[in-house]
């Protein structure tokens, strides 16, 4: 390469990474992988250690992105560096070379190590000053970063206070994440409320972190781990290993999977430890995080381009990986939509099987154009699903034909259409099937979600025993779930249930025991079990505690059906020519239930979306016959007459910490069946804390705030009344 073309590369290179800096720091958003933008910035720092007259001024030399402008501004009294990156074993190598080099270290003088999991979240300072919180801020560009101190209250990882023993002033430096499973739930009600899901845990860390309303931190669970410290004014350890031991016995969260290691061999096995681990991990790891643990030592090693000499980050090889597709099929949902999936000649991405890729939708195929026969790259993004990212088109088969996605449903065969979305008012890139009820895959895919956790909750009734019994044609509708004890004992002996395979007499049991169990079940429970579109957890509970009783609920359902069949008709009629003197009034029933109709739009929370879709599905006799049936089946629990004498009925309560005498799910349950409003974050306006063992920040705001706050004995008592 000519001088110029060199420059123009590396101005392009600098421009390019600026804007994924942006994307990913500032706007929680990035359109590429960590494996592609580390190698944007290797080529860059190839170039810049070739041509060191090009980095003056260049971004490798800055981490990050400055804040953004929507909190205030901290300036760490310390800077938070980034860490340089090994991705080959040798550049590990390298890097113990360099640090005995600098050190004047012969061959076999000792050095000891630290191995510590790189949480892949986003980093945070935590300024303690006399052991109490008084400063949290984001890292941003490492010299100044984001005030989010109000948004830390609400991670209860976090503690308010430190360990008697802490340095007066210490700034804690760490890691903030989300867990697989509070991302996935996260995603789940976004989609649920029509928004757009979080590409991975990380933004979603960042995003929750990063609320201007500080109260909606409380409501997306963020987790911590500490490794790392700024500004302290007694150290209390001198090696790495001390500092985490302290970090620990301050009551901080650190990583259980920290190793002490003293040679190069050393480190590696650790990294293949945890590697072979990271499959399991409740979070995201990107790699290991090596550090020389005497911290005289590291003092002496310094920093170079704000990274420091002492640590290095070995990061795991990118989760991608080069298959062939082998078909492509059709799953349809719940609502009927219909989900590409990519079948995949099996491959190991990341330490994991990898069968199925998602391919979203039929949009996604064809930006892709991707076909059956087609070598593909996919990726595991973030732990979750699979997705093709690339087609490897020089490797394509020949005289294969570009894939046209159904327009009959592969199930039941009826008509696949794009719906009109009404917040983009263009055809929705999802297509669904028409068939509703009538379609196999959709009856079993509502029974899942009738009998999962927030709906009916049926213990031993799961997906996949729903999908057994569906498939012997045992359960088709929710109400045959209330009749399948019944019918079976109706059977002759031998056709029982109790003489099939994979099922005993026990277990038979107990499944009938604890569909019994489920009979009697709160309005909330039953409305968001009919898996209405759109209605989602949160609508479910508004309508429960608007309507309060079944009754209520199903005769507006009923009023509004009516209302949209006539206001169709008339449409309809107007359409075609009919004049307005002629056309028919409004029916008594429509009148109500257009009255029905103009107060859910004005509910907050519900709004004409979730009006249309109730429409939508008590507009199919189908259902309105499947509700029935359950409704006869059931006794619905009103939702205030059932909370009168209860002593915290029509109180908001938030837990926290952990409770020995039962789950967080069923304390949550037994609250709300008492009446109460389970919270997520505490304000003035909560009225009951109830504090377990390990309680945290909630705790504390709890005392600063003088509510009501309750132990697990007081909790138990008030439970059981
Ligand atoms: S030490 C002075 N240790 O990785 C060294 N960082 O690429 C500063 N990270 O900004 C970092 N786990 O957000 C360190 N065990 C760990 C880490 C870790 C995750 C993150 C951190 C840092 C980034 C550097």
């Amino acid at each position: 390469m000519t001088d110029d073309t060199i420059k123009a590369r590396h101005a392009a290179l600098a421009a390019e990474i600026a804007e994924h800096d942006k994307r990913y720091f500032q706007e929680d958003n990035p359109s590429i992988s960590d494996a592609d933008y580390d190698a944007l910035r290797r080529e860059l720092e190839d170039i810049e250690s070739d041509h060191p007259e090009l980095a003056d001024g260049s971004i490798t030399s800055g981490i990050g992105a400055a804040p953004s402008g929507a909190f205030a501004t901290v300036e760490h009294p310390v800077p938070m560096l980034s860490l340089n990156k090994a991705l080959a074993e040798s550049e590990v190598a390298d890097f113990i070379t360099r640090v005995r080099r600098f050190l004047r270290l012969g061959a076999d003088d000792p050095l000891a190590y630290t191995a510590e999991p790189k949480i892949d979240g986003l980093s945070i300072s935590l300024r303690y000053e006399a052991r109490k919180l008084v400063v949290a801020a984001t890292r941003g560009d490492g010299a100044q970063g984001e005030n989010v101190t109000a948004n830390i209250a609400y991670v209860d990882a976090v503690p308010q206070t430190l360990g008697k023993d802490a340095p007066d002033v210490f700034e804690v430096r760490g890691e903030i994440y989300m867990t697989h499973a509070d991302f996935e739930a996260l995603n789940r009600r976004l989609l649920e409320d029509g928004k757009r899901p979080v590409a991975n845990p990380r933004n979603a860390a960042a995003g929750s972190l990063r609320q201007v309303d500080a109260a909606k931190t409380g409501d997306r669970p963020l987790q911590f781990f500490a490794y790392g410290w700024g500004e302290v004014s007694v150290l209390p350890a001198d090696t790495q290993e001390g500092m985490i031991a302290a970090l620990r016995a301050y009551g901080l969260p650190v990583n259980p999977l920290t190793r002490h290691c003293e040679s190069l061999d050393e480190l590696l096995a650790a990294y293949l430890a945890v590697e072979t681990e990271r499959a399991n991990l409740p979070y995201d790891i990107d790699g290991m995080v090596y550090k020389i643990d005497r911290l005289d030592l590291q003092r002496r090693l310094g920093e170079r381009e704000r990274r420091p000499r002492w640590a290095i980050a070995h990061k795991f090889p990118a989760e991608r990986a080069i298959t062939e597709l082998e078909a492509i099929e059709i799953q349809v949902g719940r609502t009927g939509a219909l989900t590409p999936v990519a079948r995949l000649l099996p491959i190991t991405v990341g330490g994991v099987v990898v069968r199925n890729a998602t391919l979203h939708n039929a949009d996604e195929i064809a930006r892709l154009d991707v076909r059956p026969g087609d070598t593909v790259e996919i990726q595991r993004a973030g732990d979750v699903i699979p997705q093709v990212v690339r087609v490897l088109k020089e490797k394509r088969p020949k005289g294969t034909e570009p894939y046209v996605f159904p327009d009959h449903c592969p199930v039941c065969g009826s008509q696949v259409v794009a719906e009109m979305n009404p917040r983009t008012g263009r055809p929705d890139v999802v297509r669904r099937c028409t068939g509703g009820l009538v379609c196999e895959a959709q009856q079993v895919e509502r029974l899942k979600h009738f009998v999962s956790r927030a709906a009916f909750d049926i213990e031993g009734l799961g997906a996949k025993q729903i999908a057994a019994f569906h498939a012997e044609k045992l359960i088709k509708t929710p109400a045959d779930i209330f009749t399948l004890a019944a019918r079976d004992a109706a059977r002759p002996e031998a056709e029982r249930l109790v003489n099939k395979e994979g099922y005993g007499e026990t277990s038979v049991q107990n499944l009938f025991a604890s569909i019994e169990s489920r009979r009697t079940i709160s309005l909330r429970r039953v409305i968001y079990a009919l898996g209405i579109r759109r209605v989602g957890e949160i609508s479910s509970r508004v309508l429960a505690l608007h309507f309060k009783t079944w009754e209520a609920f199903r005769e507006a359902m009923g009023l509004l059906a009516t209302a949209a069949k006539e206001r169709s008709a008339r449409e309809e009629a107007i359409a075609k020519g009919t004049s307005l003197d002629d056309v028919a009034g409004w029916s008594e029933a429509a009148e109500k239930g257009l009255a029905v109709r103009a107060e859910l739009e004005s509910i907050d929370g519900l709004g004409a979306v979730v009006a249309d879709a109730l429409e939508a599905f008590f507009g199919e006799q189908h259902n309105i016959d499947a509700v029935d049936d359950l409704a006869g089946e059931i006794n619905v629990e009103d939702e205030v007459a059932r909370a009168v004498d209860s002593p915290i009925a029509g109180k908001a309560i938030v837990f926290t910490g952990s409770l020995e005498g039962m789950t967080r799910d069923e304390a949550k349950a037994r609250a709300e069946a008492l009446g109460a409003r389970v919270v997520g974050s505490i304000s003035k306006k909560t009225d009951i804390v109830v504090a377990g063992p390990g309680a945290g920040s909630k705790l504390a705001k709890a005392q600063a705030l003088g509510l009501e706050i309750w132990d697990e004995e007081s909790w138990m008592k008030n439970a059981r009344g």
